[in-house]
């Protein structure tokens, strides 16, 4: 079932072309989307007072991922909940909400007893699942199955991915009565369908990621730090780098650098800074000439054609990624970081596909 690959993490993270382009197979139109799901709970959506995202670990990062378009797009404010951390401060759940439940399985217990409390609070309750017929598919009152295929590796790679695409759907289909933004959601549909040549292009530095991997091999800590639509991503890579290859590595917001972070940066610590085309994009090139000035060894991602705008010492590492819709951008840029976790895991001899102490599917609390 693995076929050429070694291992199913690196054969899921190598079928992310196909796994997007079945994720919009049927539902990408060029003059906009089509859930079957929700057809009928657009207008309940609409009207919500709010959207409340619930997931775990890299399903709490894609939805991280999707709120700046689900706020752009349809105007409604975006909270997002760590399914645990609602449970625990019984956190506000309204029947004004819509109350949108992301889980790769369908079967992550907090994940579901947070809905049986949604529930009970008479929200909306949608699921995004990659599992036809998983209790969340089931006791939600709508949602979109993702279709990337069945996923083995611990590590969550094309489900991630899928994921956010289908949250790009969904805010695209809600935000669709919107004439405001119907240039920017044509902008959107069309970079949505050349993902999946993205991705393939992305692919190709795999080499270039397992270079990288054995230069990091022996360090004891990795920050990755991003803003905006790519903050999900600084977190979803440290994730990443921490299950499978069991280094230390925290994803942080680079609006925060000055109040802590910036005390732990020397000649040693690898950070990884995302700095593709966006609007925070000059906000990121100060950022990485303040690490520099204090002599971080920096490892910076961009846009083709902008190594010299990010780095113009050359004193950086530069991995260089495929510029797609800026929102969208997260779904390329996932892509090296997970290379880069794998090859690290394989390089370090630790267990790729069954990390030490995790489970794919947590089903107690
Ligand atoms: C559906 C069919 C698909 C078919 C297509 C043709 C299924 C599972 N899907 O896809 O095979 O090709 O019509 O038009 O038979 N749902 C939830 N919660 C979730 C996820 C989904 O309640 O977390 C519900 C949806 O609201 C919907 C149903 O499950 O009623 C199927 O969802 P989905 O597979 O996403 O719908 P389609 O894309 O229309
Ligand atoms: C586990 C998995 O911790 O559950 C992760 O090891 C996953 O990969 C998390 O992200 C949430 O799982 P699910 O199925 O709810 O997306
Ligand atoms: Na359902």
């Amino acid at each position: 079932k693995k076929g050429s690959y070694d291992h199913f993490m690196q054969k899921e993270i190598h079928e992310q072309p196909h796994s997007l382009t079945t994720t919009m197979r049927g539902r990408l139109k060029d003059s906009g989307v089509l859930l079957g799901g929700l057809k009928e709970y657009l207008k309940t959506i609409r009207r919500s007072r709010r959207v409340v995202f619930i997931g775990c670990g890299t399903s709490y990062n894609a939805a991280l991922a999707a709120r700046p378009f689900v706020e752009e797009l349809t105007g409604i404010p975006v909270a997002m909940e760590v399914a645990s951390d609602l449970l625990d401060r019984q956190g506000p759940i309204y029947r004004e909400d819509t109350a949108v439940f992301v889980s790769q399985s369908g079967e992550t217990a907090d994940t579901l007893f947070a809905l049986d409390y949604a529930l009970e609070n008479g929200a909306l309750c949608v699921g995004i699942t990659n599992t036809v017929g998983s209790t969340l598919s089931r006791r939600t009152h709508c949602g979109v199955h993702i279709n990337a295929g069945c996923e083995i590796g611990v590590a969550s790679t094309k489900a991630y991915t899928s994921q956010i695409v289908a949250m790009a759907m969904l805010a695209l289909a809600v935000g669709s009565d919107q004439i405001s933004t119907q240039a920017r959601r044509q902008v959107i549909i069309s970079g949505l369908s050349s993902l999946p040549s993205k991705a393939s292009e992305v692919l190709k530095l795999d080499a270039e990621m397992k270079e990288l991997a054995s230069s990091l091999i022996d360090s004891e800590s990795l920050l990755v730090f991003g803003r905006g639509y790519n903050y999900a991503t600084a977190l979803e890579g440290a994730l990443k780098v921490k299950e499978v290859a069991l280094m230390h590595s925290e994803g942080m917001l680079a609006g925060e650098m000055k109040h802590g972070p910036l005390a732990l940066v020397d000649e040693n610590l690898p950070i990884i800074v995302i700095a593709t085309r966006d609007a925070c994009f000059s906000k990121q090139q100060s950022v990485i000439q303040q690490l520099l000035s204090r002599k971080g060894r920096l490892i910076v991602m961009c846009s083709e054609g902008d190594a010299s705008a990010v780095c113009p010492s050359g004193s950086c590492r530069v991995i260089k990624v495929p510029e797609v819709a800026d929102c969208l951008q997260p779904v390329i840029n996932i892509i090296p970081l997970q290379l880069l976790a794998y090859h690290l895991t394989v390089l370090r001899g630790f267990d790729v596909d069954q990390p030490r102490n995790l489970a794919k599917s947590v089903t107690t609390q």
